[in-house]
């Protein structure tokens, strides 16, 4: 990863604000809200990230706003972002086209903690969009795929329409060494399989070693809890189970205090966090509860 050299002198925290140029090289609609980008670094360096990091992104006019990787570090000449239209500057961002230009600060947070998960058997649920970044993580997986142990990846979205990476999906599915469990919301007459929440197959079909499995969990925080539930009841260690938060954002970095979480910057000391880190947390648990009252 690249590191933020003597942030602590004021004018390279000014350098640091200031974003590099980075050019679409590709684009792709996933979905009608959902657009892929392929990016490089207009100087030709390598960003050089750890899945579950992300960048700052900027378009002049637009503001700035956190995109996490979708693609693996295993990918070095370029890098993909996976944007939802939800208001200004995601929507420009929608109007790009290969060749067009955004500024990029980063990459900022810290990611899954692969040293750690190396060797263990992984367990991935997905959410929505929440597959976005585990997209990274995957690929890293199966790039160094003798380095961990069982994969199962479970994928939850509310439509089949909102299926994300839906190549991604069929050649994941198609490896044997891959345990992948798809599952929509609310079927449609092409939906030939599984219908019902993330938890339901995470409950009925995954059939886990609690001693060797991580968990990564990244979706809308009306999940967390009860995905939660059910790796606890599968015997998980709070400690092996990972989420990945969504916060309001502003320097991305440490310094503005806007994602503060009780004594958490989360855009620093995560995105990514051990649940055992957030247990104590009041603030974090009553984010879930309010999402869960909304729904
Ligand atoms: C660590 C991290 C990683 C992210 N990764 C991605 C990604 O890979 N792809 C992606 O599309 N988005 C991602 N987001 C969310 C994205 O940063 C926001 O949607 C951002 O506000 C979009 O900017 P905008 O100017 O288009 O929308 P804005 O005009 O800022 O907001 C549009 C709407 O979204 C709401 N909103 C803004 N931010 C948030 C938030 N954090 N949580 C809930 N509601 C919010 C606003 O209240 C408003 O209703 C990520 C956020 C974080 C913190
Ligand atoms: S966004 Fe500024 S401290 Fe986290």
């Amino acid at each position: 990863m690249r590191k933020i050299e003597g942030l602590e002198a004021a004018e390279d925290i000014t350098r640091f604000y200031q974003p590099e140029m980075a050019r679409v090289i590709g684009k792709w609609e996933l979905t009608e809200m959902m657009v892929l980008l392929r990016l490089q670094l207009h100087s030709g360096e390598l960003l050089d990230h750890e899945p579950g990091q992300f960048l700052q992104i900027s378009l002049p006019g637009y503001g700035e706003a956190p995109i996490s990787f979708c693609s693996s570090p295993t990918q070095t000449e370029s890098f993909e972002l996976c944007v939802q239209a939800v208001g200004n500057l995601s929507e420009a961002m929608h109007d790009l086209r290969p060749g067009n230009f955004v500024g990029v600060r980063g990459p900022y947070g810290r990611g899954f903690p692969i040293d750690a998960m190396q060797g263990r058997d992984i367990c991935i649920v997905a959410g929505g969009i929440g597959i976005a970044p585990l997209r990274s993580l995957i690929n890293y997986m199966l790039d160094c795929r003798g380095d961990f142990g069982d994969l199962t990846l479970v994928y939850g979205a509310r439509t089949p329409g909102d299926r994300l990476f839906k190549d991604d999906l069929a050649a994941w599915d198609a490896r044997d060494d891959i345990h992948t469990l798809f599952t929509v919301d609310q079927p449609d007459d092409s939906w030939t399989g599984r219908t019902g929440v993330v938890t339901e197959p995470l409950r009925d079909e995954v059939q886990l070693d609690p001693d060797r499995t991580t968990a990564a969990v990244v979706g809308p925080p009306v999940m967390y809890r009860y995905v939660a539930m059910e790796l606890l009841e599968k015997g998980m260690a709070e400690d092996d189970i990972l989420f990945s938060l969504e916060r309001r954002f502003k320097c991305g970095m440490g310094k503005c205090g806007h994602c503060q979480l009780n004594d958490l910057y989360v855009c620093q000391d995560g995105p990514v966090f051990r649940y055992t880190e957030l247990l104590g947390r009041t603030e974090a648990i009553e984010v879930w509860a309010s999402e869960d009252e909304r729904e």
